[in-house]
């Protein structure tokens, strides 16, 4: 999730580019530059990969002056954090300079043609192709800028928040938009242009929403162009910016936790963009496809990692296990690098990790490679050090996540399990080919029924309200729920600090059941078609002993709805791929339930987003 701000007006650009980037460092990145046209047109660009403070240091001195510019800060998509895949990234001819906050699906194919016309490029970025791209349609179709964007932008599949400058048009900055959010500010012989408004708060109020697939042309003194680019001209509609910057940062929600969780429908569709192919009732993932047969022949896949990463992991082996018949053995990687395991080199190590710099998931993933075994990572951090320190591997891509408390990493990291599952099936035949349709298909419905899941979430304030004084809980699921019942025990715990225990459903008559009384909330996820009967028989036990009982059910449920206190109802889907829905309830109930005890939900007592230490 980049960040993007450009400029151009009566004032010096620099100051306000570079406030304005450090307005949207909340962002997460790990990346940043900034590209100003100066009075005698020289085009002077200044990038780097850390921070903005080491942007500053680095065009400390140089000369920054100018009225037009664009700044950008990068959480990497596309090739490594470095200095030369930092935005803005300029053409063959040095003319233009573009920064841009997306991902350009089809960015190789286009590389491709043109390399073929002799295009040569330094960085790894899929900017530096669409950069290329629209100086390539200028050249042969002999356009402006404005209209050579339009054309390019046909051309790319994927998402784009985009703006560029041209050093032969040094009063016009050309902005588009597709998946990726932008707002243009409007002062008083001014522009603004900025992923979200939070740069743009105090500068002006007026601002100027643009929508997917609008290119607008910015020129000093001069009203907005605003047009599809399908070429229709539209009329820009100007609106008066009510927001402080505090809230904005939170896109108006009350904590970067609750943001995160709101997320999920977009951020598994940005997991399974590029990879999910329901027409074609396909799978690509490229990140591992030279492994592919690896994982087919696997001994065992031994999955690494620590708590909700942990947690994501054992969702993903009920998959593989199921779908492809491979086994799968899930390790604590704080045990599995001190445990001696036995690991053979036919092994295939996954590595799952949010941040990518957990400590005891690094160390296990140097045992495997010290034994021998293949490594690969599911990461969130593009060039953390897991990623880098894994033969290959999957990114997640839902974005910075901010709140210490885990969530939409969480559900794309099952979801890119459940991608590998179904891959793998896919490859091996266990399953037969309809089936394999069936599952990609349902799983392209997930984002809209994470969004009716959240729609539907309103109950869950009502049972914080009860469960807010607890002092204990019990999550209870079977099979692919009993790792969401772990994973929502551990919300409750680590931001409400109420202890709570995830249990398999069946497992609690082997002791916990003895901790039941009135005053012990059991949460049921109680959405498994393979297993619902026995755990329905699980509800009556906790029933026959007055447990307070909330369950997890799947729409139109009649059994454990009658016996519970409380329901939750989610969505119908393929009963495998519950714990993309299950989850997020939990996550809203543990999060109310914090609020409602006053604790601080972003960053828990005791708790560090990224555990680098052991
Ligand atoms: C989850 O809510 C916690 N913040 C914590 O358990 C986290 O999942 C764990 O530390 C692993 O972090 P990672 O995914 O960045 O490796």
């Amino acid at each position: 999730m980049c960040g993007i701000v450009a400029y151009i007006g009566k004032n010096e650009a620099y100051p306000i580019l570079i406030n304005g980037l450090k307005r949207l460092e909340y962002r997460g990145y790990d990346s940043a530059g900034v590209a100003i046209l100066n009075e005698k047109n020289e085009l002077n660009v200044y990038k780097t990969k850390g921070k903005v403070s080491d942007l500053e240091e680095f065009a400390a001195g140089k000369d920054i002056s100018g009225h037009i510019g664009i700044a950008h800060t990068r959480w990497a998509t596309h090739g490594e954090p470095n200095d030369i895949n930092a935005h803005p990234h300029i053409s063959r001819s040095g003319k233009l300079a573009l920064i841009h906050n997306g991902i350009i699906e089809n960015y190789l194919t286009v590389k491709k043609e043109l390399e073929h016309r002799k295009y040569q490029f330094l960085s790894s970025t899929d900017t530096e192709v669409l950069v290329n791209l629209i100086e390539e349609v200028q050249r042969k179709q002999k356009v402006d800028l404005f209209e050579a964007t339009r054309i390019a932008l046909n051309h790319v599949n994927g998402a784009y928040a985009i703006a560029i400058l041209d050093k032969d048009n040094p009063d016009t900055i050309i902005a588009a938009r597709k998946g990726s959010p932008m707002v243009i500010g409007i002062g008083e012989d001014e522009f603004f242009i900025a992923s979200d408004a939070t740069p743009i708060v105090g500068l002006t109020s007026k601002v100027v929403y643009i929508d997917d697939e609008e290119v607008v042309k910015i020129q000093r003194g001069k009203d907005l162009i605003l047009k599809t680019i399908d070429d229709i001209e539209m009329t820009p509609y100007v609106q008066e910016l009510k927001m402080n910057l505090e809230s904005i940062e939170k896109g108006g929600f009350d904590h970067f936790m609750l943001k995160e969780i709101y997320e999920q429908p977009t951020t598994v569709r940005d997991t399974m963009r590029g990879r999910l192919h329901p027409r074609r009732g396909t799978i690509t993932l490229g990140g591992i496809f030279d492994y592919e047969q690896k994982l087919l022949n696997a001994r065992n896949i031994i999955i690494v990692a620590c708590g909700t990463s942990w947690h994501a992991a054992l969702v993903g082996s009920y998959l593989i296990e199921l779908y492809a018949g491979i086994r799968v053995k899930v390790e604590y990687a704080s045990e599995f690098r001190y445990r001696t395991p036995v690991i053979f080199p036919d092994d295939v190590v996954i590595a799952i990790s949010q941040s990518g710099e957990t400590a005891d998931t690094l160390a296990a993933i140097q045992l495997a490679k010290a034994k021998g075994a293949t490594v690969l990572g599911i990461c969130n951090v593009i060039g953390s050090s897991i990623s880098r320190a894994t033969d290959a591997g999957i990114y997640t891509h839902a974005g910075p996540e901010i709140g210490v408390a885990s969530t939409k990493a969480f559900t794309a990291q099952v979801a890119v399990l459940t991608m590998l599952a179904i891959r793998l099936a896919e490859l091996n035949g266990f399953i037969p080919k309809s089936e394999v349709a069936k599952l990609i298909h349902e799983l392209d419905l997930i984002p809209e029924k994470i969004k009716t899941t959240l729609e539907r979430s309103a109950i869950v304030k009502d049972i914080a309200e009860q469960m807010k004084d607890c002092h204990n809980a019990i999550y209870l699921g079977r099979l692919q729920n009993f790792p969401v019942a772990l994973e929502g025990a551990l919300k409750l715990k680590e931001i409400s600090y109420i202890h709570a225990e995830g249990y398999p459903a069946a497992e609690m008559k082997h002791g916990p059941i003895a901790l039941i009384d009135k005053d012990m909330p059991v949460i049921f996820i109680a959405t498994n078609k393979s297993t619902y009967e026995k755990v329905v028989s699980n509800v009556q036990e906790v029933k026959a002993r007055h447990g307070k009982i909330i369950s997890v059910v799947t729409e139109g449920d009649v059994l454990v709805k009658e016996m519970s206190d409380y329901v939750i109802e989610i969505p119908d889907t393929v009963c495998t791929y519950a714990p993309l829905l299950a989850t997020i309830p939990l996550q809203l109930l543990a999060y109310y339930i914090a609020v409602k005890r006053g604790c601080n939900v972003d960053q828990p007592r005791n708790l560090a987003k990224s555990v680098t230490v052991e």
